[in-house]
């Protein structure tokens, strides 16, 4: 079975951007989205690439999704499809989905493992994630920053894993 993630800072109304940004600046969620994800393969839509400050992020092989045929990102790997993105992921290596909207509904089905910061406190958005049935993930890292003195809302770094349903029981 393919190793895929998804990394992404979600509000409990699962606003995720606005104006092709972020919501937030939190600093720590940043350091942790490159500890996790550096050394490993990060796939994303057009408009996140061209929202990342820094691109193609470093030390990560960066896959970008767009229906253009005629587009190529340097130093990037360009695909045009899901399966063609899906193509580049195995077994062995985990792959990380690092949005935005579009590409974690699509790759949603797919994903074993979610790698939440739940931000708690509410933005005005005009990007979201798709609902997530938490009926089928199983929380296994919970971290809350409660003081942090960088921003004026409190967060959690969340793990969770797909519950696997047996089929045979
Ligand atoms: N909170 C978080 O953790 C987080 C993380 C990442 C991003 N974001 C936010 O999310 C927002 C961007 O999300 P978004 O949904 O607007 O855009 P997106 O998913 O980043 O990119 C959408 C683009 O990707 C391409 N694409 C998507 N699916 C495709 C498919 N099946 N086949 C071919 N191309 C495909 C298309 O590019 P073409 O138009 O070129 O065909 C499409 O216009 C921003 O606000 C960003 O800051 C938040």
């Amino acid at each position: 079975m393919k190793k895929i993630s998804i990394i992404v800072a979600i509000t409990p109304n699962y606003a995720i951007g606005i104006n092709n940004q972020l919501l937030w600046h939190i600093s720590d969620d940043l350091k942790r989205f490159k500890k996790i994800t550096s050394g490993k393969q990060v796939i994303m839509g057009k408009l996140t690439y061209e929202s990342l400050p820094l691109r193609p992020l470093p030390n990560r092989r960066n896959i970008v999704i767009t229906d253009d045929v005629n587009e190529k990102f340097e130093g990037c790997i360009t695909v045009n499809s899901i399966p063609e993105a899906l193509s580049y992921c195995n077994e062995d290596d985990e792959s990380f989905i690092i949005g935005g909207g579009s590409v974690y509904r699509q790759f949603m089905p797919y994903a074993t493992k979610l790698y939440l910061t739940m931000v708690h406190k509410d933005f005005e958005a005009d990007t979201f994630f798709p609902e997530i049935d938490f009926s089928q993930w199983k929380l296994i890292e919970r971290e809350d920053h409660e003081n942090d003195q960088t921003v004026d809302f409190s967060y959690s770094f969340l793990v969770y894993e797909k519950i696997k349903i047996n089929l045979d029981s």
